[in-house]
């Protein structure tokens, strides 16, 4: 059995402990905005976030993330407003295919928690492990820098891992 918090919500599952996290996100427990690529850590579109941390889910086991916050593209904003970096990528037309974006947001969200105003070096190094076919970098950037200086990102945070966060606290 494998217990970790899922977008704020408690997921236990019986798999095998080496199954790629991926896997237990998409075929378990059914959230397919979490994409499949090279499936050896090298595109980036499997990336989701674990205690706040962008990682690959295509080689992470799903038993390394026991007892943590998993949050992935569908916990990323809340029911009553988008991540700022949702709005940015819908206000600079960022995807083409959109295959590869929701690790490409990931990411970014992850560079935005613990830098909010990256400059274009922070940005290159961030997000340099997220392959995009279709070519859209400029574009990426563009939407990160808008995000960035955008008044919501102010107080962003990872609210998987925020809830998790929480809930430790108040079992001390
Ligand atoms: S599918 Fe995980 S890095 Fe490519
Ligand atoms: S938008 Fe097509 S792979 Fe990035």
């Amino acid at each position: 059995m494998v217990t970790f918090r899922l977008n704020g919500e408690e997921q236990t599952l019986d798999v095998d402990p080496s199954m790629p996290l991926l896997w237990a996100i998409r075929e378990n427990l059914g959230l397919t905005g979490t994409k499949f690529g090279c499936g050896l850590a090298q595109c980036g579109a499997c990336t989701v976030h674990v205690n706040g941390n962008a990682i690959r889910s295509c080689v992470t086991p799903v038993a390394a993330v026991q007892g943590g916050a998993v949050t992935t593209i569908e916990g990323l904003s809340s029911d009553e407003a988008l991540h700022p970096l949702q709005q940015a990528w819908i206000d600079e037309q960022a995807p083409q295919c959109g295959y590869c974006q929701s690790g490409q947001i990931m990411s970014a969200a992850a560079l935005l928690a613990s830098n909010p105003n990256p400059d274009d070096e922070a940005i290159d190094q961030a997000m340099s492990g997220n392959i995009c076919r279709c070519g859209m970098y400029q574009r990426i950037r563009k939407a990160i820098k808008r995000a960035a200086s955008s008044e919501a990102v102010v107080g962003i945070f990872d609210p998987a891992a925020a809830q998790s966060a929480t809930k430790e606290a108040d079992h001390v």
